[in-house]
């Protein structure tokens, strides 16, 4: 934990891009870096520690957190999705900064369905207190059949939203076009399962089909490399840390193409383009990507 500054991602920046999982991959178990802050008795850890097992029946919910906050870093974690009828229910992965008014925020929501039909991944950004940029996307894989690496890059020059290294968001740093952009204010990791038929699958007209309960969904591979908070602030101003480096300060060619590739096929919804919403475009749509 802490700052993560090996020799091997200053030398060699080009294998960090092609091997980054298996570089930055270390072994972590659940409680070393995660407490459980919702319904203890809905969290199990199997293969010693190594992967947790999420709940949801009718009496709970659950979730876990980061013991740390961070300033900057990036978080990955596989996760295996509630299989066959999930409609109504909600696993999410986020990044929160914890405070009420000016609130900071970076959501993967994994929005259940019937069984062949397909999972809507919802992404959103808070910057500075201010949400209501969601994204949404079909996967190109049954999220339920395997686990799948899921993760948020967050440095000075933008965030990436990856699903198995294939970027689908990325909320760039235009402040200096006046767009307020997450800084100033570390976030812990956060992931809950929960019951949320009320919008989530078609918009709320699918319920949840309790007698299919419990609905499991697995974590595993817990991988955060981060400025730890509180610690030394020159960690997170730190230009040497792997996750600011030139490799990561804006996509690839490989990482653009497969980015426009998302857009392009899987992507169904985008606030950027709600008329209805926005009938004047939000000032980080019109920035550019
Ligand atoms: C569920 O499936 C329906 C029908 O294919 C689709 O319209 C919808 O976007 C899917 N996802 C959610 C979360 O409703």
């Amino acid at each position: 934990m802490g700052t993560t500054t090996s020799l091997t991602h200053i030398i060699l920046p080009l294998l960090i891009l092609t091997f980054s999982l298996s570089v930055s991959a270390r072994p972590a178990t659940f409680l070393q870096d995660f407490r459980i802050t919702w319904s203890d008795s809905h969290i199990k850890q199997i293969e010693g520690g190594r992967a947790i097992q999420l709940i949801l029946d009718q009496s709970s919910g659950c979730g876990f957190a980061s013991k740390s906050q961070y300033l900057f870093g990036r978080v990955s974690m596989k996760i295996k999705l509630i299989p066959g009828d999930s409609a109504g229910t909600v696993t999410a992965f986020y990044m929160n900064s914890d405070t009420d008014n000016v609130r900071d925020e970076l959501d993967f929501e994994f929005l259940g369905n019937r069984t062949g039909q397909p999972y809507t991944v919802q992404t959103n950004v808070y910057a500075h207190g201010k949400g209501d940029r969601e994204q949404r996307i079909n996967l190109w894989f049954d999220p339920a059949a395997d686990f799948h690496t899921y993760s948020i890059l967050w440095n000075h020059h933008h965030v990436v939203f990856s699903i198995d290294d294939v970027p689908i968001r990325v909320y760039k740093n235009n402040e200096a076009r006046g767009i307020p952009f997450p800084k100033f204010q570390p976030m812990g990791v956060y992931s809950t399962l929960w019951e949320a038929d009320d919008w989530a699958t078609r918009g709320g007209l699918e319920k949840i089909d309790w007698s299919k309960a419990p609905f499991y969904a697995y974590y595993k591979d817990f991988d955060i490399e981060g400025c730890a908070m509180p610690g030394p602030a020159s960690c997170a101003t730190n230009p040497r840390n792997w996750w600011e480096g030139t490799a990561y300060q804006q996509l690839n060619v490989l990482q653009a193409r497969r980015y426009r590739w998302v857009r392009l096929n899987h992507m169904v919804y985008d606030y950027c383009t709600d008329k209805s919403r926005y009938p004047v475009t939000p000032p980080e749509c019109m920035a550019g990507i």
